[in-house]
């Protein structure tokens, strides 16, 4: 599974759906049910890495993010964090899902993928300011993927925890 250069905006007419697997079944799941769906309602936004050459005019999807926005609470910051937030609810950026193909892990991708989409989180950011990022992580491993880029433990949900960094680390990550 050879990637093409850049991230794109997924495309049912282009994008080979059903062939990614990632080894989890709720993002399989998603990318190929409900990331268009969730785009066309308004929900999120997803954008892949296609592979270099198509198949039958599809091309597969080595890997993807998708972006959303959520808030968090003011009080689930370390206290240094929480000065001049207000007591109301603080607007985040959401990596909603992030995966590489099984096929193509282990070989740097997810990492490319994680700073494409704080840099995309940057960009949007710079239109409307957003906090922190934050994303959710599956299991401990998943957590250590994160962890290791800077991603701090914010909360838990159910049996997810939450991690968050602050979206002025991230702006001095692409200076
Ligand atoms: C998690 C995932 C995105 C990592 O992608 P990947 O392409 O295998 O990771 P990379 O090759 O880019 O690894 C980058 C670094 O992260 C480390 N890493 C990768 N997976 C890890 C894990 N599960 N736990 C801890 N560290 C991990 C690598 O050792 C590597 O470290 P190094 O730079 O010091 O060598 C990928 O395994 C995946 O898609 N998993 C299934 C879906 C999933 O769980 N997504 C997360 C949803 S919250």
């Amino acid at each position: 599974m050879k990637p093409g250069g850049q991230f794109i905006e997924l495309d049912k007419a282009i994008h080979n759906r059903k062939s990614f697997d990632c080894g989890r079944d709720e993002l399989n799941s998603f990318v190929r049910q409900f990331a268009v769906r969730h785009r066309e309602a308004g929900i999120s936004k997803t954008m892949v890495l296609p592979t270099e050459n198509s198949e039958n005019d599809l091309f597969d999807i080595c890997a993807f993010y998708t972006l959303s926005h959520t808030e968090i609470k003011r009080e689930t910051l370390p206290t240094n964090l929480q000065k001049k937030l207000p007591r109301y609810p603080i607007p985040v950026m959401l990596i909603a899902q992030l995966a590489a193909h099984s096929q193509a892990q282990g070989q740097g991708l997810g990492k490319v993928t994680l700073i494409r989409a704080l840099r995309h989180c940057l960009e949007i950011n710079a239109h409307l300011p957003s906090n922190a990022v934050v994303v959710d992580a599956l299991d401990d491993g998943v957590q250590a993927f994160y962890e290791q880029y800077g991603f701090k433990v914010l909360d838990s949900h159910g049996n997810r925890v939450r991690l968050y960094i602050p979206m002025n680390t991230v702006s001095q990550l692409f200076v």
